[in-house]
């Protein structure tokens, strides 16, 4: 469920109607509702209530302060993955204690910030990295809480570009080496071994594939414990999908998640996290674009938007579908008609949808993407020198521009020319 409905024929973000921000910021933009991001907090939070737990929000889905701070403000602690992330982070006010570092290659000086800066745990991925903490750690005469990341070799069953707990991926130390590397870790003056931590990929339709995974983290946890290790924390990760269209057909909610979380580790007596992005982010946006022209090809109609590929990737990288509505309300006897829905960049691959049924729209009408708000301005780019959009939040019946619109000039201006141009 989402806070973009229609009221009187026009689409709104909560009370405000879309129409209103467009005045005010021009098209393309991201609009963001706060009632929607603190509704799926409290989803996952409810669905944990029964154990010690702490959502920590996977900040790479959406990352502007005003965000973090909405969903700090609830409790939500956040996942972080770069220096940039952990900055971000405290700008926004989160206390350290509530911040997890996780990412697959962190940098000597990535550790030495969070080192110095305070964190709740570091996630570790390798035994290199594992000795460079340790050094940094005893270096700062600190002893930092660790959670090693398993890979337990379970096909999440999503795109192969978001999967991440099959063994032929990067991510984390293969679960048969895991009591070895619990063992050195142990050794290790500066880490403070606490936990387990995994997260088998994103988008994640169906509860199975998290089951399998916990359940080996659960037979891990025992071992673990057996050979002296006081395991009391498990970050369980993020990944629980959204759906993208109507068609989707129910999927798993965070309720259903929670219990299976509860059958496959809540007996062991752990504080448990999770990592969702997707689910609390994803349906809280909407990418807003206006219809700057529309062609008839040989075969195809193209409804050419303001908006393209660098301001949302997801449809030309992992073949998305985002569901475009128009932000003026059909009424039921409105044509129909079938578009190729395209940006003006200049490669094809700046598609968002093929053969895509939509109202009758003329030059000038406004669409919204739906289920924007999860990878969308974060994974944005300048390509073609077409300036990051700007992002809103909505709240009740206010909104706020959270990032505005650069100017061409600052775009341009970044540029600096050596001396002998
Ligand atoms: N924790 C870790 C360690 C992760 O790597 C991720 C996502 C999450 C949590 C959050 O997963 P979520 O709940 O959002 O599924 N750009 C892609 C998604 C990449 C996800 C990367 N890792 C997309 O647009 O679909």
């Amino acid at each position: 469920m989402d806070h973009f409905i229609y009221h009187d024929g026009i689409l709104h973000a909560e009370k405000v109607p879309i129409p209103g921000i467009v005045a005010q910021v021009g098209t393309p933009f991201y609009v963001y509702s706060t009632a929607t991001l603190e509704r799926h907090f409290y989803l996952f939070d409810d669905a944990l209530k029964e154990f010690d737990h702490l959502v920590c929000y996977a900040m790479k889905a959406a990352s502007n302060q005003a965000i973090i701070k909405t969903l700090a403000a609830l409790g939500a602690g956040m996942d972080v993955v770069s220096g940039g992330e952990y900055q971000r982070a405290i700008s926004a006010g989160v206390p350290t204690d509530r911040i997890i570092f996780s990412g697959v290659g962190k940098t000597r000086a990535e550790m030495e910030m969070i080192v110095r800066g305070g964190v709740r745990q570091v996630n570790i991925e390798s035994e290199a990295e594992m000795l460079i903490l340790d050094e940094i750690a005893q270096a700062n005469s600190e002893k930092v809480p660790v959670a090693i990341r398993v890979n337990p070799d379970v096909d999440a069953k999503t795109h192969s570009k978001i999967a991440t707990g099959k063994s032929e991926n990067k991510f984390g130390i293969p679960i048969s080496k895991a009591r070895d590397v619990y063992a050195m870790a142990g050794k290790l003056k500066g880490l403070d071994v606490i936990g387990i931590d995994v997260h088998i990929g994103s988008q994640v339709t169906d509860l199975e594939p998290f089951a399998l995974a916990y359940k080996k983290v659960a037979e891990l946890t025992k071992i673990l414990r057996a050979d002296g290790h006081d395991i009391r924390r498990l970050d369980l990760g993020g990944g629980l999908g959204i759906p993208y269209s109507r068609s989707n057909g129910p999927l798993p909610l965070p309720k259903d998640y929670g219990e299976m979380i509860g059958r496959e580790v809540g007996h062991l007596g752990c504080e448990l996290e999770i990592e969702p992005g997707r689910l609390i982010a994803g349906n809280a946006g909407l990418l807003v674009s206006s219809v700057i022209y529309i062609k008839q090809g040989e075969e195809r109609k193209f409804l050419i938007l303001d908006a393209a590929m660098n301001d949302l990737v997801r449809p030309a990288m992992y073949d998305a579908h985002h569901e475009i509505i128009p932000v003026k309300e059909p009424n039921d006897c409105a044509d129909s008609v079938i578009f190729d829905v395209v940006g003006p960049v200049c490669e094809t691959g700046d598609t968002f949808a093929r053969e895509c049924t939509l109202t009758s729209l003329k030059d000038g009408d406004l669409v919204a993407f739906r289920s924007a708000g999860a990878y969308g301005a974060v994974m944005a780019s300048e390509y073609n020198s077409r300036p990051l959009i700007p992002e809103v939040l909505v709240k009740d019946d206010q909104f706020a521009i959270i990032r505005p619109r650069p100017t061409l000039e600052e775009l341009i201006n970044r540029d600096k020319l050596p001396p002998w141009l």
